[in-house]
């Protein structure tokens, strides 16, 4: 079992990582709270995976489940108002904790509802795809999507624990893991060179869900998003923005195809690290060929890492640019692009002009392998 504590002052909690930590979910919920009644909150799918697995983990506690439908439409305001009316029927109070069994949907949800019931009741992260448990499950943020867009209405709202069960990953499809393995591969290149070389020499042990490789792979990845998040709790220094390289690249391939399940966000984040590096290259920032080795690497475990293998078309250039124009991280100073001066070496660069990131974009589209037939 490693353990990785997050400090965060009065709200500092650990993350729990291992094979099997849904064994002991009892002890750890009674370090938490005194209550003796819980709901787990998790979606249709997760549900018939794990869930017999937590509560028979959660002996000596009466567990109250609440199935959501599984996909990234649950996480707006009808799941919302569903999953608040049923806590509030328990009659929660806020000692009390809710936990959350499932992807980064689930953990987002269930995060915002703990947020705004009674303003502010504990909860539980209990990630089990990758992507959760090495990015969505730590740090705080919650949050629902609406129609005018992913993620914009949230609090920051810490958990009080995160117990990241390595056995959940056993029937997690391969796709997803490829998915997560983007989030992990991104703290090598954000500022960790030799985790990078890590990741390069191990990715195809971890996508076969070798049990060390995946400890080791969590493990350091929270270490790198705790460090982070105590240094920016709520992203007002520029260092937590650091977080978000290659996403806003990938938030526009997302945007472009209409946020749906033929391009998903981890995948939509490794072609856009991708996308940042090889703009890095294209500006003189970084080496050609280390910003070209990275492109490789995706291509050699399998990954997308051109826009035209999701799909995108040679001439959505003004298109991507229009969606990057609706980025939450825009300010009046611009739009803020995470870039490269190596691989391990990212920093926040505020002035780049969004008319050279278009003439990259217009080069970069039409090169690459074609989308595979369905
Ligand atoms: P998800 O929660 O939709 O899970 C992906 C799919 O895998 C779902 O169909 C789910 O039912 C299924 N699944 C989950 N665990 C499984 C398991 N062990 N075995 C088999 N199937 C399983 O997606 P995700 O990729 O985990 O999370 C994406 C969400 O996370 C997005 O909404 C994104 O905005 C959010 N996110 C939040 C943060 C944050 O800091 N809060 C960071 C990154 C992403
Ligand atoms: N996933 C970005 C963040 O937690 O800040």
């Amino acid at each position: 079992m490693i353990d990785v504590p997050v400090q965060l002052n009065d709200r500092s909690y650990r993350i729990s990582i291992g094979a099997g930590v849904l064994a002991s979910a009892g002890d750890r919920l009674a370090a938490l709270t005194r209550n003796r009644r819980v709901a787990i909150v998790t979606d249709e799918t997760v549900a018939g995976l794990h869930l017999e697995r937590l509560t028979a983990g959660l002996a000596g506690f009466e567990t109250v489940p609440i199935v959501l439908a599984a996909g990234e439409a649950t996480k707006g305001f009808a799941a919302l108002e569903q999953l608040v009316d049923r806590l509030l029927a328990m009659e929660v109070t806020r000692s009390d904790a809710v936990i959350a069994l499932g992807g980064g949907v689930i953990g987002d949800l269930t995060g915002f509802a703990a947020a705004i019931v009674k303003r502010g009741m504990g909860f539980v992260q209990v990630p089990t795809t990758l992507l959760a448990m090495v990015d969505s499950s730590v740090g705080g943020k919650t949050g629902i999507n609406t129609k005018a867009g992913k993620n914009l209405v949230g609090a920051f709202h810490q958990p009080l624990a995160v117990w990241a069960d390595l056995d959940c990953l056993q029937s997690l499809p391969d796709r997803e893991m490829k998915a997560g393995y983007a989030e992990i591969v991104k703290y090598g290149l954000i500022s960790d060179p030799a985790f990078y070389e890590w990741c390069e020499a191990n990715a195809a042990r971890l996508l076969a869900k070798d049990a060390a490789v995946l400890a080791h792979a969590v493990a350091q990845s929270c270490r790198a998003k705790a460090a982070i998040v105590a240094a920016d709790e709520r992203e007002t220094n520029d260092i937590r923005a650091l977080l978000n390289l290659g996403h806003t690249f990938g938030h526009a391939l997302e945007a472009e195809t209409g946020f749906s399940s033929g391009l998903l966000h981890g995948e939509a984040v490794g072609i856009g690290m991708a996308q940042a590096l090889r703009f890095s290259a294209a500006r003189g920032l970084m080496a050609k060929a280390e910003a070209d080795r990275f492109t490789r690497h995706l291509e050699t475990v399998g990954m997308m890492a051109w826009p035209r293998q999701a799909g995108i078309a040679a001439d959505a250039a003004p298109r991507l640019i229009r969606h990057m124009r609706q980025d939450k991280k825009r300010t009046s100073d611009g739009l803020p692009f995470i870039l490269a001066r190596g691989l391990g070496d990212s920093f926040l660069a505020k002035d780049v002009p969004l008319e050279a990131v278009e003439a990259f974009l217009a080069a970069d589209l039409s090169v690459g392998p074609a989308r595979a037939a369905a």
